[in-house]
């Protein structure tokens, strides 16, 4: 079997991680990376399968590398991830030319699989136990670890990394496939945290963003002490070297006075939420089980504001969900113009096996009226965004430059300077013109211009001081 591999990533920042901890691991196992499909002896997919549209983009490729593997059957594919976990033995009925399916409570295990694999030459699937009929002491067990062998040029970019501070998810939102994808929610210790914060910071990395499907439900005991959140991020706001902490994605219900107040008194922590609303109507917020009625959002949201005034909030929707009439629809609507929020990801309800959704009711909201609360929600979300942007015309940001804006590609301008693209502190992407040496530095940009995603401008000064 050959060694040089090649991973193919969609769905979250909890995936982009594993990835990246995946190639790290290979690497230390002897393999090299390409970053080339048709370079690479294995090539692996890491997967999600939090829509149906997700899994088909999956299988679609998947079905175009058979021919690959008639012609070259030396060549090794596999399936990591999120739809491993859920789809199992299913996926080698479907497409039979894949040799792995890992689960991403076994990924762990990778560099031990593959080398089964070359032994054996029969085709391995190895997941970790269903949630169902089965002891939570053996299922959380059976979700491993996925230890940091950090390799600071496997990540996006070496300034910038996610550190997880939990695996899993327990609030089983009745649409959501998480839960049972990627397991029991069990948070890492602080100390294991802060040792990869450490770590990163010594290895020249800037800012961290702690990860966790609900981050701030975070808690640990140990010794007497609790920790929650606001305690991690006190404790890494001390490791020197670090200068911006983000954390997503947060919980409603969890969103406690003293996460705010260390949001609000720590001044590496980013005022940047994403705290996912779902909907604007108590009904079908009942039905997904999120567990608050829109007034209560609204509360959080007041406490925020009045916390950590000119914090950027943003949020998550879903647009007919099962039975949302067009009164649910317009409540949702009402939400996002009255609390204008950064920015919105919104996503058309797709039933997913084995939720509490897919089995108690229809998928009964049309496909073109799914289509068409998308495209207006987004519509009033975006208009929303570029008002609140304009704020920023004259104004000068901080930035930490993330590289060449993928707009401009690589393309110089004619004076020589590249098209840079870099976020403020409150999670904007800001555009400007600068060369290649400010990459992984802290920019004073002064705005020009904007669009609902993006603040365009030109550099004042480089390396300014910590804001
Ligand atoms: N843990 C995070 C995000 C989970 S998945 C949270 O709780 O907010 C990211 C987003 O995908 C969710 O916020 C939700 O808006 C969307 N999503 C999840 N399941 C979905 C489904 N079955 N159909 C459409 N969108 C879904
Ligand atoms: Fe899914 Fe809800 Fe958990 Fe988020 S909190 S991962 S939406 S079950
Ligand atoms: Fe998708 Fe798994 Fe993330 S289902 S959204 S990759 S946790």
């Amino acid at each position: 079997m050959g060694k040089r591999f090649y991973i193919e990533t969609v769905g979250c920042q909890m995936n982009e991680l594993d990835s990246e901890l995946v190639i790290a691991a290979l690497l230390e196992a002897g393999y090299e990376y390409v970053p080339r499909r048709q370079d690479a002896d294995i090539i692996l997919f890491n997967t999600c399968s939090v829509r149906q549209h997700a899994e088909d983009k999956i299988y679609s490729a998947l079905g175009r590398l058979k021919h690959l593997k008639e012609q070259k059957p030396g060549k090794i594919i596999g399936v990591l991830g999120c739809m491993a976990q859920k789809d199992q033995g299913l996926i080698l009925k479907r497409a039979p030319h894949v040799d792995l399916v890992v689960g991403p409570g076994q990924v762990a295990r990778l560099p031990e699989l593959l080398q089964k694999l070359g032994e054996s030459g029969s085709p391995i699937v190895e997941v970790s136990l269903d949630r169902r009929g089965v002891s939570q002491q053996r299922v959380r067990a059976s979700f491993l670890p996925l230890d940091r062998k950090e390799r600071p040029s496997v990540r996006v970019t070496p300034y910038q990394a996610y550190v997880r501070v939990m695996y899993g998810c327990d609030k089983f939102c009745t649409y959501c496939v998480v839960p049972r994808v990627r397991g029991p929610e069990q948070s890492r210790s602080p100390s294991e945290i802060l040792d990869e914060v450490r770590q990163l910071a010594d290895q020249g990395c800037l800012e961290i963003t702690l990860l966790g499907q609900t981050v701030n439900s975070y808690h640990w005991t140990e010794g007497g002490k609790t920790w929650r959140l606001s305690d991690v991020l006190a404790e890494v706001h001390e490791v020197e070297g670090i200068r911006r902490i983000k954390f997503v994605t947060n919980y409603p219900c969890d969103m406690t006075p003293d996460l705010l107040q260390a949001v609000r008194d720590l001044p590496k922590v980013c005022p940047y939420l994403h705290v996912p609303a779902q909907s604007g109507s108590n009904r079908i917020l009942q039905r997904m089980k999120r567990g608050y009625t829109v007034e209560e959002y609204r509360e959080m949201l007041a406490a925020i504001r009045e916390t950590i005034p000119g914090a950027a909030i943003t949020s998550d929707f879903i647009v007919g969900f099962c039975g949302e009439t067009e009164e649910d629809f317009a409540a949702t609507v009402k939400l996002v113009e009255d609390t204008r929020f950064k920015n919105s990801f919104i996503f058309k309800y797709s039933p997913r096996p084995g939720t509490k959704a897919a089995e108690l009711w229809p998928d009964d909201v049309p496909e073109e009226v799914k289509r068409d609360r998308n495209n207006e929600l987004l519509a009033i979300q975006n208009r929303i965004a570029e008002e609140e942007n304009r704020r920023f015309v004259g104004q000068v940001v901080e930035v930490l430059v993330e590289g060449p804006s993928k707009a401009s590609g690589k393309q110089r301008q004619s004076d020589g300077s590249l098209q840079l693209t870099g976020r403020t502190a409150c999670d904007r992407i800001v555009v400007f013109p600068g060369s290649s040496d400010l990459v992984g530095q802290f920019v004073s940009v002064k705005i020009e211009a904007v669009s609902a995603v993006t603040l365009f401008g030109h550099v004042l000064a480089a390396e300014a001081a910590v804001s």
